[in-house]
């Protein structure tokens, strides 16, 4: 697992919403938005499955996950990999509920999503664009 550079984090804080991709076990690539996506710490994700439908499948038959952000003011932007584990129940399901309970009770909360981070890259144009950074 590596550790989010702050410059990444303080990115991925601001994006609102967060794009992020999955694919099925064929590779039929899949983009959604999330609102609901929290820092556990600089390794950690934690992303409420509300809605999930094609996303829910594809992290069930493989369980990885890409996620941008890219900030105007800063002109950065990153592109995270990582793996993910889904719950239904447990300390981390509870602790999503309560989350996601506190924005808006109505909201399903129906699974939890956590992301371990695997890779990083730049993501801004220019001569960087593509580098690895962790
Ligand atoms: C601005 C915005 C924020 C969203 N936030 C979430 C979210 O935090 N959690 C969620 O489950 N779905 C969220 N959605 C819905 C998903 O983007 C998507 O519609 C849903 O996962 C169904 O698509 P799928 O079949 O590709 O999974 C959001 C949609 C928009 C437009």
């Amino acid at each position: 697992m590596v550790k989010m550079p702050a410059e990444v984090r303080e990115t991925l804080e601001k994006q609102k919403p967060v794009p992020i991709a999955t694919a099925s076990k064929s590779g039929v690539p899949n983009v959604i938005f999330v609102g609901l996506l929290k820092i556990i710490d600089d390794e950690t994700l934690m992303i409420a499955d509300n809605f999930f439908n094609k996303t829910a499948a594809n992290l069930m038959d493989n369980p990885k996950i890409s996620i941008l952000c890219y900030s105007s003011d800063t002109k950065k932007s990153f592109q995270i990999k990582g793996n993910v584990t889904l719950c239904k129940e447990g300390e981390n399901f509870d602790q999503m509920r309560k989350w996601v309970h506190g924005v808006n009770e109505k909201l399903p909360a129906k699974g939890c999503v956590m992301v371990k981070i695997t890779e990083i890259y730049n993501a801004m144009w220019g001569p960087a664009a593509g580098k690895q950074i962790t």
